[in-house]
């Protein structure tokens, strides 16, 4: 079994990664940190558990240690961030300096030119870019992120429709609470409400996508040349971000010919992959948050509503937020490293 940390164990995609590691074929949990505040509690204190699932008993009881590189084991074999981007931004790179794996839903870095951002079904190619990482920073260790929740739930939608000749794409996200941690919105700000703005969300669809979709040359990513703009906005719902794409394409394909390149979206042989990657929905009305988040135990995407328009396609995608839009995410990516030899 390959040795595990969660760093940030303790928040809402910390739980998730614990609940999806409970009993993984591949990963065994060893350590779990947070704060200075939770370190010393046990992680049954530390985390008030609020997944719908009972918290796992194998590491209930683990003492939370603090997020600090001589608190982690050096035969821990990799590591999940779920930490604050900013508290990544400072201890990713000690980490990784250290000489431990880091894969990281924390939205530091995810630009960085030497940094992969991966999603194993769409870009797996770009984890090479350890090598440039490695030599260019002098780490044994590496760090490797996942994209934004908005952006994944989109991006392997894009990715199938690319045979097509993707040249515009706008969207318009319905995005759940969850999607800003436990103590984001207040539920004053969101009940009977939806809020038409979330701080930098924008800005990462538009050049996370890009990078995704470009082509890695062997030292670097060149990113997409697709245009890509996005609007956001955060709605009453728990979980599962809902989107409306509008695309552009060289190609003047059917709604069926979509269909067919969507659900025809490459798969993966790993533990956490699903198969198929999008769940394509025929009824007008799906997907739907509350129906259609669990597709393929959270880590699917479902896509619906396909038509074309006098300026192209239109369609809606979905995915759960915390699973394939993060610790799913992230645990996919350490799925990849493990069966390429990374670790
Ligand atoms: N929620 C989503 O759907 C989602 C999706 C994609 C990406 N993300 C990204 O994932 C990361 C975590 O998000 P979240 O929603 O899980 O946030 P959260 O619920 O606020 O949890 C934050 C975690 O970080 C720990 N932490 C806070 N300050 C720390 C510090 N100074 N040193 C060490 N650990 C510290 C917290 O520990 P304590 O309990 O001790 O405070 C907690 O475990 C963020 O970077 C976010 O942008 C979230």
């Amino acid at each position: 079994m390959t040795s595990v940390g969660v760093l940030g164990a303790t928040g809402a995609v910390g739980q998730r990664f614990v609940q999806l590691l409970d009993g993984h074929p591949e990963f065994d949990v060893s350590v779990l940190t947070a704060s200075p505040a939770s370190a010393g509690d046990s992680y049954r204190e530390a985390a008030k558990w609020r997944l719908d699932t009972p918290i796992p008993e194998d590491v209930a009881e683990t003492t939370v240690r603090a997020t600090d590189p001589e608190e982690i084991p050096d035969d821990t074999d990799l590591l999940f961030s779920a930490l604050p981007s900013d508290v990544g931004a400072a201890v990713e790179p000690e980490l990784c300096e250290a000489g431990f794996v880091v894969s990281s839903n924390s939205s530091n870095a995810r630009t960085d030119e030497d940094v992969p951002l991966v999603i194993p079904e769409v870009n797996a190619d770009h984890l090479d870019l350890i090598d440039v990482q490695r030599d260019e920073r002098g780490w044994d260790g590496a760090l490797v992120k996942n994209p934004n929740c908005s952006t994944i739930t989109m991006v392997p939608t894009l990715a199938a429709i690319d045979e097509f000749g993707l040249e515009r794409v706008h969207v318009s996200t319905l995005q759940a609470v969850s999607g800003a941690g436990y103590s984001g919105v207040s539920s004053m700000e969101i009940l009977d409400n939806v809020v038409p703005h979330i701080g930098g969300e924008e800005a990462k669809m538009e050049t996370e996508s890009r990078k995704l979709l470009g082509e890695f040359t062997g030292a670097e990513v060149q990113y997409h040349d697709a245009v890509v703009s996005a609007s956001c906005n955060r709605v009453p719902t728990l979980d599962g971000h809902l989107e409306n794409v509008f695309v552009e394409t060289d190609d003047d394909p059917t709604p069926a010919d979509v269909a067919d390149a969507l659900a025809d979206a490459p798969t993966l042989d790993l533990p956490s992959a699903p198969d198929p990657l999008i769940r394509v929905f025929e009824e007008p009305d799906r997907p739907q948050p509350r129906l259609d988040r669990m597709a393929g135990d959270g880590m699917a995407v479902a896509a619906g509503g396909i038509q074309t328009t006098d300026t192209g396609l239109q369609y809606n995608c979905l995915a759960h937020n915390t699973i394939r839009g993060a610790a799913g995410a992230s645990v996919l990516n350490g799925e990849l490293l493990a069966s390429e030899g990374w670790l």
